[in-house]
């Protein structure tokens, strides 16, 4: 199979590379664009590692080919620090020790990013029910969920200060 030229906007920079048309957008973004912080684990849609936001929506990135991506606005954990600065929500992880080994956190910050844009009070029944499907082996879950509401706190406070 031929490759394709792939263009695409990551973290707000437009990139290009060559992708077959069977490669998918997580070894694409990590092997060819060298954006590394995506991890990937399963690579069958089950553990959430992948999570990219993709115009505006959080995607498993092992379950989309690279070609079907062409002309998206893709946001990586690389994208979310600001000038040498951590968003509130990975700043919000690191003060509540929401990760042990690490390996899943880059799909758990980028699958809350969509959540914490949802308008309203973030109940902790409907953000567990809405991290089901991102997998931890190490914490338990329940700094992770600590670590989000802090996230809420930090992501109001900046909000009000604007
Ligand atoms: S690597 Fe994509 S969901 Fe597990
Ligand atoms: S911190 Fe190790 S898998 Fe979540």
């Amino acid at each position: 199979m031929s490759a394709e030229i792939v263009t695409l906007t990551v973290n707000g920079r437009e990139r290009q590379g060559l992708a077959e048309p069977r490669r998918t957008l997580v070894d694409f973004l990590r092997e060819d664009l060298e954006l590394t912080g995506t991890h990937v684990g399963c690579e069958h849609g089950v553990c959430g590692a992948c999570t990219v936001i993709i115009d505006g929506a959080p995607v498993r990135s092992c379950l989309m080919l690279a070609v079907q991506a062409r002309g998206a606005e893709i946001t990586t954990i690389e994208g979310l620090e600001e000038n040498g600065e951590l968003h509130p929500l990975q700043e919000a992880f690191r003060r509540s020790f929401s990760f042990q080994c690490g390996f899943c956190t880059p799909g758990f910050v980028m699958s809350t990013l969509a959540l914490l844009e949802e308008d309203g009070p973030l109940d902790e029944e409907h953000l567990r029910h809405e991290l089901s499907g991102n997998l931890c082996r190490c914490t338990g879950y329940q700094s992770i969920v600590d670590g989000v509401r802090l996230a809420a706190e930090l992501l109001a406070e900046k909000r009000g200060a604007k």
